[in-house]
């Protein structure tokens, strides 16, 4: 019975649904987050769209479905992330992906995710010409 119940939690297979799962999880974790918590929970109006936009793009990342048609570094830079809330949102992926894939499968989300996360960084708080804005105009 604990294996069947275990089974049914725990995806061996990168599928629609089980995307739709750790999806779900991993942001009704984020929600209750005490860092991260309040920027979704300003941010989204819509949770629906929110998840059906999220698990467009999870699929498109682990399938190449496709089916996510957006710009993540528009959506992120009107908010107010700061470098230490990415460790936050990486660990709770981390444990929501452990939860809802086999070990092999989870370690493939977390290594996709850790790297848009490293693009999302640069997007946000890598500023070409900070270390020489004092410089005088040429
Ligand atoms: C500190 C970390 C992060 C925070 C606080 C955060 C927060 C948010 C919020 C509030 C939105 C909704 C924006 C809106 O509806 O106007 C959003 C959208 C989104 N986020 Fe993040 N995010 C973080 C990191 C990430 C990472 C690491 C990924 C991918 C691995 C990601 C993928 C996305 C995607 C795909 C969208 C949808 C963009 C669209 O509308 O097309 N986010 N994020």
């Amino acid at each position: 019975m604990g294996l069947h119940v275990h089974d049914m939690e725990c995806s061996s297979e990168i599928t629609e649904p089980a995307i739709a799962a750790l999806v779900a999880r991993f942001y009704a974790k984020a929600r209750l987050d005490p860092l991260i918590g309040p920027i979704f929970n300003d941010a989204v109006e819509d949770w629906d769209a929110h998840l059906r936009t999220l698990n467009a793009f999870w699929s498109s990342v682990m399938l190449t479905s496709g089916r996510y048609k957006g710009n993540p570094m528009a959506a992120h830079l009107k908010l107010p992330i700061e470098p230490r809330f990415f460790e936050r949102w990486l660990a709770l992926w981390r444990e929501t992906a452990a939860e809802s894939f086999t070990p092999d499968l989870a370690l493939q989300f977390k290594a996709k995710a850790e790297r848009i996360a490293e693009s999302l960084k640069l997007a946000l708080f890598y500023r070409p010409g900070a270390m020489t804005a004092a410089r005088p105009p040429a």
